[in-house]
């Protein structure tokens, strides 16, 4: 039984992890990739979503553009990370992949009309795509199986004290999420930087052989640099595919249902996602929250899923 997906991301070094892991794990059936401004400029993220697939040889999943910048406030790219193309390191190819003419929002709405089952939606960006489809198509939202977002933090941010890099951009369209009712998973920092990218882990990505391989430790290396650069980080955190790796494989990750909600106008907090994970606020649980992640299963999937790709 395999999970169909659409998946909407800001490519971005780990997006593109997360692109593949879909692509080639037998679980995840990715019906559609939409992106989204956020870790660089959106005419950046949607050409490196094409480079993505174009690398490891994924055709026939349609790509559409969505958002260029937040619901509301301007979009300020993660270049420190990211580089500015949001894609630094390698020399990127001309993609052969094409771009779907539709929109995201058009995208989401055909793959999710024509699913004989409800459609999981990834978002491993800002949430800006997906709260546009829950407002401006409010049909959909029974037919949306789970959202599964990485953002957010259980604990301190990236980007500010507080904040995480995803919410941070746009906390308005968390809030429209959350407000939907469609089942939500969050995969935080708490989580994410349990995925560090060491250097065995960069040996064993191109030790797969493949030319995915070879792109994805170019990606890797230029990653991790930045991340020493930014946070002090030499092996960075590989965010973005753990929401694939728990939908392939649940075991992965362990969670737990709670509450969250988004600040959206605190001075030094704005984009702080609060987790009530002490049970203080007495509010209903609207969110699962994923905790502790098996360190070693999910580098086995993501070395599996490069070495499955061209
Ligand atoms: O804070 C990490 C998140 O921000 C990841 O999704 C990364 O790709 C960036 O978008
Ligand atoms: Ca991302």
């Amino acid at each position: 039984m395999t999970t169909p997906i659409i998946l909407d991301c800001d490519p971005g070094h780990d997006d593109v992890f997360a692109i593949w892991l879909a692509a080639a794990h037998p679980q995840i059936d990715l019906r559609a990739i939409t992106t989204v401004g956020g870790n660089g400029l959106l005419e950046h993220t949607t050409f490196n979503a094409r480079v993505a697939c174009t690398v490891a040889g994924v055709s026939g999943i349609p790509i559409a553009a969505g958002a260029a910048h937040p619901l509301a406030g301007p979009l300020h790219p993660a270049d420190w990370i990211h580089g500015p193309n949001a894609l630094g390191g390698p020399v990127l190819p001309e993609p052969t992949v094409p771009l779907d003419d539709r929109t995201a929002q058009q995208l989401m709405r055909d793959v999710i009309d024509a699913a004989d089952e409800a459609v999981t939606i990834v978002a491993t960006g800002p949430l800006t795509n997906v709260a546009l489809l829950l407002r401006d198509a409010p049909e959909t939202v029974a037919r949306i199986s789970r959202i599964v977002w990485m953002g957010g933090s259980t604990s301190r941010g990236n980007v500010t004290p507080y904040a995480e890099f995803n919410a941070w951009a746009d906390p308005e369209a968390i809030a429209i999420v959350l407000a939907s009712g469609v089942p939500f998973t969050m995969v935080g920092l708490n989580i994410t930087h349990q995925a560090l990218i060491t250097a065995e882990v960069r040996e064993r990505i191109s030790a797969t052989g493949t030319r995915t391989g070879a792109f994805g430790r170019e990606l890797l290396e230029f990653f991790c640099s930045t991340y020493e650069k930014a946070e002090g980080m030499p092996d960075g955190p590989l965010h973005d595919p753990i929401t694939i790796a728990m939908l392939a494989d649940p075991a992965v990750a362990t969670t737990v249902l709670t509450r969250l909600d988004v600040e959206l106008s605190g001075t030094e907090t704005r984009g702080a996602t609060s987790v009530d994970l002490l049970e203080r606020l007495d509010r209903p649980h609207n969110a699962t929250v994923a905790l502790d992640l098996d360190v070693p299963r999910f580098w086995a999937l993501i070395e599996d899923a490069v070495r499955a790709l061209a």
